[in-house]
C-alpha cells in the first residue's frame, strides 16, 4: 500500500528545510491535471504556484471576518499575490481541506487550491477567491425571508455547470457545512466552495455506501439526492457517465501518489459508483 505523504513514519524534515511538509507534498504532486490550469479553474493558481509561497515570509496579514472559528487570515505578499492561511483546530481538519481541494480538482469542481503550510501547526495555505460570500449577498434579508432567498440563490447557482460539479463534490465528500458563509460568488458569476473541514465524517456514510451520504449542501440536494422517509436517495443526475469514470480514475491516481488517505479514496469512489448508476447526462463537463 502506498504511504500517505503526511504519515508520521516519514523521515522528518530538518527544521527550516525548504518546503517543510510542503516539500514532501510538492514531490508527490505529479499528475499533469493537478499542475495544469483547466476547466473551471482557468486563470487561477496551480498547486505548484501556491506551494511556491509556503516558505516565503514577505507578506502582511490580517484576520478575515465572517468565519465561525476565526482561523482564516488574508496574506498579501510583496509581489501583490493574495493567499489565505487557515489555522485549524484539528490536524485531520487540515487534511480534509487539502484532500477536498485535490478531489475537487480531480472532478473539475470550483474550489480553491489548498496546500499544506505547516501541518505541525495545522495550517494550510490556499488561493484567495475574489467575490462575495452568499451571506454577503443576502445581507438585506432577515427571518423567514432570509431562508427563502438563501434557498433561491443556492438553487440558481446549483443549476450551473460549476454548481453541478460543486454539488457532486459535496455529495462524494459528505460535505457537512455548505452554509452561505462557505461559498463565494465570483465577479464572473461562478459559485466557489470554501471551508471543507466538515467533510469525511465516517458517520455520514452508509457502511455499504448504498444510500447517499449525509450532507448539508443545497448544491448536492438540488441535483443528486432527495429526501425520503427515513433518509436520502439518489435521483437521476445530469452527469455524463464517462465524466464519472474519469473522476474515479483521477482519484485512483491521487491514492497512487500518496496524496489522499485510503479512507478518502474508498468513500469518494464508492459514492461516485452509485452516482454513476443515475448519471443520465450527455454533456461532458470534466476536462
Ligand atoms: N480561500 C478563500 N478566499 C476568500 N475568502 C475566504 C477564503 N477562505 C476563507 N475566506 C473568508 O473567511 C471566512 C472564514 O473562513 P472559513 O469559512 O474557511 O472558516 P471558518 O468558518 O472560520 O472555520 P471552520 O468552519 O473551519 O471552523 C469565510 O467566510 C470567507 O469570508
Ligand atoms: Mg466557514
Amino acid at each position: 500500500m502506498r504511504r500517505h505523504w503526511y504519515e508520521r513514519e516519514h523521515p522528518r524534515q530538518p527544521a527550516g528545510a525548504p518546503g517543510g511538509h510542503g516539500g514532501e507534498f510538492r514531490r508527490r504532486v505529479t499528475q499533469p491535471w493537478l499542475q495544469a490550469l483547466a476547466g473551471f479553474n482557468a486563470g487561477r493558481m496551480t498547486y505548484e504556484q501556491v506551494l511556491s509561497y509556503v516558505d516565503r515570509e514577505d507578506f502582511v496579514s490580517e484576520p478575515m471576518r465572517g468565519g465561525a472559528s476565526g482561523g482564516a487570515r488574508l496574506r498579501e505578499y510583496a509581489d501583490g499575490t493574495r493567499l489565505v492561511a487557515k489555522t485549524l483546530q484539528w490536524n485531520d481538519h487540515a487534511l480534509n481541506e487539502i484532500e477536498v481541494s485535490l478531489i475537487g480538482r480531480a472532478i473539475g469542481a470550483p474550489v480553491p487550491t489548498v496546500v499544506p503550510d505547516s501541518i505541525e501547526d495545522d495550517q494550510v495555505l490556499m488561493e484567495y477567491i475574489v467575490g462575495d460570500t452568499a451571506v454577503r449577498r443576502l445581507s438585506g434579508f432577515s427571518g423567514s425571508q432570509y431562508w427563502e432567498e438563501r434557498a433561491k440563490l443556492t438553487t440558481q447557482y446549483a443549476r450551473t455547470d460549476p454548481g453541478i460539479l460543486l454539488g457532486l463534490l459535496d455529495l462524494i465528500t459528505g460535505q457537512g457545512d455548505r452554509n452561505a458563509g462557505n461559498w463565494i460568488i465570483t465577479p464572473f458569476g461562478m459559485p466557489v466552495g470554501i471551508d471543507h473541514t466538515a467533510a469525511f465524517d465516517p458517520d455520514s456514510f452508509d457502511p455499504e455506501l448504498l444510500e447517499p451520504p449525509y450532507h448539508d449542501s443545497g448544491f448536492a440536494r438540488e441535483i443528486f439526492t432527495e429526501q425520503v422517509v427515513g433518509g436520502r436517495r439518489y435521483t437521476d443526475n445530469p452527469m455524463h457517465p464517462e465524466d464519472i469514470d474519469l473522476a474515479i480514475k483521477r482519484i485512483d491516481q491521487l491514492l497512487d501518489d500518496g496524496l489522499i488517505r485510503q479512507s478518502t479514496h474508498a468513500l469518494t469512489t464508492g459514492v461516485l459508483m452509485q452516482a454513476r448508476r443515475h448519471a443520465k447526462g450527455t454533456t461532458r463537463r470534466i476536462r
